[in-house]
């Protein structure tokens, strides 16, 4: 019985790990760069040569200094004005995007409040949407004068995200403004068909507005479900015509993923996963991600090569 199960695992394993089969490239590709200080040389995995991205942000208004040295065209960085300055008079990232753009740097989109109906705690701004309205109208609005296009505030992907952004939106309306915005960031945590189901209430919500997904992920789920997750959700948000772009959470080490080790893109030792390498539009190349930073020996690469074993019994 075992060995039967062992033989027909064997058999269904062959053809993807012979043929090497790569994963779908699209454009919308991007980077939610989380640099590593620590192990600094897995922030060079994402731009390598054969690479599929296209832009990134990094939760800051200034380009990360790993990709200095890459152009607008090749790497698009897209600012972000992660939460409002304590200061009301504050234009530090208004300043900060004009001396980019002056100083040659093509900046075409900039991102705005990082989860402000998120706690602190989980990486959110957890800012009042009123503040936000006089924040983006100081801030944001002289930006898309100067034609850049701009994000909605990115809101975590709860019902209570929908409340705030109403919120904001009618804030900026009491002050006399509208608070345009060219495009909808969505954060999503869970499967895939609630991942699909939020894109849709969105587009209800926000209707013709274009839609980047910021951050998304299937959290703290088994290697398997975690790749079906990335293939279905992958395959769909380059189907759909609202989706403009997209960035998969995330860019670190299983051994520390705050989302759990089977959505990162590194495996411990700072290799691309299969959904690392799958994203950036390369070949499956068998890592499996572990939470333990220890090596320890894979459970995976002894079952590949025992059903290589088998498999090469199964051929004479
Ligand atoms: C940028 O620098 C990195 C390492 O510092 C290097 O791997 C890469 O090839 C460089 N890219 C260009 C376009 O020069
Ligand atoms: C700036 O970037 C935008 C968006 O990628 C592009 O459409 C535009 O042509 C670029 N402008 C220049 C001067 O390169
Ligand atoms: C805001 O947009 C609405 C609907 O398009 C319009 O009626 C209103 O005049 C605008 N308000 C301002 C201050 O531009
Ligand atoms: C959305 O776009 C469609 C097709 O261009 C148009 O018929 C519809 O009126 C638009 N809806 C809104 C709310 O602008
Ligand atoms: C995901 O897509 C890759 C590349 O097409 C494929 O090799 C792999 O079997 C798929 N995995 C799942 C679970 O769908």
């Amino acid at each position: 019985m075992y060995l039967s199960t062992t033989l027909l695992a064997a058999a269904t394993l062959l053809p993807s790990t012979l043929a090497q089969a790569t994963f779908q490239r699209s454009s919308k590709r991007g980077l939610v760069f989380i640099s590593s200080t620590k192990t600094p040389q897995d922030n060079e995995v994402w731009v390598e040569s054969g690479s599929d991205l296209t832009w990134y942000y990094n939760y800051a208004a200034t380009p990360s200094t790993t990709y200095n040295n890459l152009s607008q065209s090749d790497f698009e960085f897209v600012p972000m004005l992660f939460t409002a300055p304590s200061s009301t008079s504050d234009t530090s990232f208004l300043d900060g995007v004009k001396q980019l753009i002056s100083g040659g740097t093509n900046i075409s989109h900039v991102l705005t409040f990082n989860e402000p109906d998120g706690t602190t705690s989980t990486g959110g701004s957890n800012i009042d949407p009123t503040l936000a309205a006089t924040t983006w109208i100081r801030e944001v609005e002289p930006l898309r004068k100067l034609g850049v296009k701009t994000g909605a505030p990115a809101v975590t992907g709860s019902q209570g995200g929908f409340t705030w952004l109403s919120s904001f939106f009618s804030a900026c309306a009491s002050q006399g403004t509208n608070c345009t915005a060219d495009f909808i960031p969505i954060h999503w945590y869970g499967n895939f068909e609630g991942l699909a189901s939020h894109i849709g209430q969105v587009s209800g919500t926000y209707p013709n507005t274009s839609i980047w997904v910021t951050e998304f992920a299937l959290n703290d789920a088994s290697l398997s479900d975690s790749q079906s997750f990335f293939n279905s959700s992958a395959e769909y948000l380059d189907r759909l015509t609202s989706v403009d772009r997209y960035s998969y959470f995330g860019s670190f080490r299983s051994s520390v993923s705050n989302v759990g080790p089977n959505a990162a893109m590194l495996d411990q030792k700072g290799r691309l996963t299969d959904i690392g390498s799958w994203y950036l539009g390369g070949a499956a190349t068998n890592n499996v991600p572990s939470s333990s930073s220890a090596s320890k020996p894979a459970f995976s690469s002894m079952w590949t090569a025992t059903a290589f074993v088998f498999a090469a019994i199964w051929i004479c």
